[in-house]
């Protein structure tokens, strides 16, 4: 599957002018290819058996503690008739945990609820209904946010846990202080191999070779000609002092989805978690080899040309952008906290259990205990993941 996908790779690549491809579109096709790319594939990829963890493999209490601020909001707010929407659900856990508290604390509105749930794999979306099927409400699931917008107009809650961070990302470096967009190509085909001044000097030096292919088609980076005319005004608004050799990411398509969210969402709240910061952050000097990650099997590397559909490619999201091009389309921002923050605020130490079975193997209570400590350690989880609630309503 990946030499097909590498075909495939390759012949996007030798359709183009100069026989690259923006990066962009690189890592959308390594992820979304319908038939080979990562997250399109009938294949474990959250959880023991897959490349990552996320904070609701982590334990129940994260999707516990989340409900319960759910909970609060639609109570305060009376939603009568309330719809509960995930986006990018995974196995379907965090779901799961949520829709298990509301029933448990409140019968009444959750008899009231009805769930929809965003998923663009057809895989996880099999997942999904098979772990949502002991929830007697109605369900309903669309492959995009787009295809959502198109179809649902509603009051209630929209939320996501590690979504963003798998948007593909446009990746630009700074030499001689221009910003350029980075391009992939491959070693027999790439005319920038010619015209040096395209290249990257630092780029030079990442070909990576993948063994299992047996034409050793070596995929490398090199300059677009031109910055991608969708994200030239956020090149234009970088500070000024950043060095040569940096490098940053932005993330395509988050206007759309807001736009989307947006129109969607009458009445309500939409909260995004997810491991990222302010851009004032993210675009320093201190972060000058940019974010972008790969996860597999529970490794994390910066190997992004090899293990093409068989890992996932990821970079941290830039919140300060998904602020604005929400308020753009009246999704105000009503907090931006680290996680831990957000956690505690919502009571998460008061699910701490005494216990008398002091075995770690044995003790359900320190178990819970355990996922409470991750889940807010600043240097850990609490720390990494940040959660902004951003609302719509009529006062
Ligand atoms: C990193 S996983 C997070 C899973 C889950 N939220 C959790 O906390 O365990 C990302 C999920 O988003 C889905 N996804 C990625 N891009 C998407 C898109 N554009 N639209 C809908 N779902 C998407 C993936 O298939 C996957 O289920």
């Amino acid at each position: 599957m990946t030499s097909e996908l590498r075909k495939y790779l390759c012949k996007e690549m030798k359709n183009q002018k100069n026989k690259m491809i923006r990066f962009v579109e690189f890592m959308a096709i390594c992820l979304y290819h319908q038939e080979f790319g990562y997250y399109m594939k009938r294949r474990n990829k959250v959880g023991k058996k897959g490349d990552f963890y996320t904070s609701s493999q982590v334990g129940d209490i994260f999707g516990e503690t989340l409900s319960d601020s759910i909970l609060l909001f639609l109570k305060q707010n009376e939603f009568s008739n309330p719809v509960l929407m995930e986006v990018g659900g995974g196995t379907g856990s965090l779901m799961q945990q949520i829709l298990t508290r509301i029933r448990e604390v409140d019968a009444q509105l959750y008899a009231r609820l009805r769930v929809i749930m965003v998923e663009i794999s057809p895989y996880h979306a099999h997942i999904q209904k098979e772990s949502l099927q002991s929830f007697s409400l109605p369900k309903m699931w669309y492959k995009t946010v787009e295809e959502a917008a198109r179809n649902e107009r509603f009051q209630g809650v929209i939320f996501s846990n590690e979504y963003f961070d798998a948007f593909p990302v446009h990746l630009v470096e700074k030499a001689r202080g221009e910003w350029y967009e980075i391009g992939i190509g491959f070693e027999q085909e790439m005319e920038t191999k010619k015209k040096k001044s395209y290249i990257s000097p630092a780029s030079n030096t990442v070909q990576v070779a993948d063994s299992d292919e047996a034409q050793s088609v070596v995929f490398l980076e090199g300059y677009m000609p031109e910055v991608s005319p969708e994200i030239t005004a956020i090149i234009k608004g970088l500070p000024k002092g950043l060095p040569d050799g940096m490098r940053i990411e932005v993330q395509a398509g988050v206007s759309e989805v807001m736009d989307a969210l947006s129109s969607m969402l009458e009445r309500g709240r939409v909260i995004s978690i997810d491991y990222g910061d302010s851009a004032e952050d993210l675009y320093h000097p201190s972060r000058k080899n940019g974010t972008l990650a790969c996860y597999y099997q529970h490794q994390m590397n910066e190997e992004y040309l090899e293990r093409i559909g068989e890992q996932d490619i990821t970079a941290h999201v830039n919140f300060s952008r998904l602020m604005e091009c929400g308020d753009r389309v009246g999704l105000v921002t009503k907090s931006f906290t680290r996680q831990d923050q957000f956690l505690l605020a919502n009571g998460i130490l008061e699910k701490a259990q005494d216990h008398q079975d002091t075995d770690p193997f044995t003790s359900v209570a320190m178990k819970r205990n355990r996922a409470i400590q991750q889940l807010i350690l600043p240097s850990g989880l609490g720390g990494l993941f940040r959660v902004l609630i951003q609302e719509k309503l009529d006062r």
